[in-house]
């Protein structure tokens, strides 16, 4: 009998969760031999969830502890358990705003990816909009790349580029960067489901997004 293991996909989300809804869609539309298994975010009201629920995925919002930027210790194990229970194979960082810390890594390790807005090695962390415009750099762009215990610092997988205009604002850019965003994030997840790449073979040299 032929079998095709879909690839099982957790979620991390913290707000609008676009970049999840970009994979969702490309599972839809079988362009991702995969399913959303769960989708967890670290505050209560993020839209995302609705939108997770509404097409029958499992969606919830999980305490984060009193941190602000990363999970505390029991949150941490809270995270972990609920993501070891939903037997994920990937875990997905779409715009979940607290650093990733080791215990996390090595529960699930090589296999956390992460979408950042700007093109890495350039501008880990926040504000990377202002940071390219304030540089004066004459393109910017996003980058999806393996989690590692560095912010920011995993193997780089594919970029996407878009030029900067002289009348860009940090607004604006986010706008195109992140329809970029929703390019390359399903992409990368494609590329996991068809097991063409993993964190231990691959080098960190990126592949360049071209439309
Ligand atoms: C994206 O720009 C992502 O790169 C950043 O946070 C934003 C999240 O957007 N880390 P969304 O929640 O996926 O819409």
């Amino acid at each position: 009998m032929w079998f095709h293991k879909k690839l099982r996909i957790a979620i991390l989300i913290s707000g609008r969760g676009s970049n999840m809804q970009a994979i969702i869609r490309a599972i839809q539309r079988k362009e991702i031999a995969g399913k959303v298994v769960l989708v967890l975010s670290d505050r209560e009201d993020a839209a995302g969830l609705d939108f997770a629920r509404k097409n029958g995925i499992p969606a919830r919002y999980l305490y984060p502890g009193s941190f602000k930027t990363k999970l505390d210790g029991d949150a941490e194990l809270a995270y972990i358990e609920a993501i070891r229970k939903s037997e994920a194979d990937l875990i997905v960082l779409a715009g979940f705003m607290r650093v990733i810390k080791p215990a996390f890594l090595r529960a699930f390790a090589g296999k956390v990816i992460n979408i950042h807005p700007s093109l890495l090695p350039k501008y880990r962390g926040l504000h990377t909009h202002r940071r390219a415009l304030e540089s004066g750099d004459s393109e910017t762009g996003c980058t999806v790349h393996f989690v590692n215990e560095q912010v920011d610092g995993g193997k780089r997988i594919v970029q996407a580029r878009i030029s900067i205009l002289p009348d860009d604002t940090p607004e604006t850019l986010a706008v195109r960067v992140l329809k970029k965003e929703h390019l390359i994030l399903p992409k990368v997840v494609g590329m996991i489901a068809r097991g063409e790449i993993s964190e231990s073979d691959w080098s960190d040299e990126p592949l360049l997004f071209e439309e």
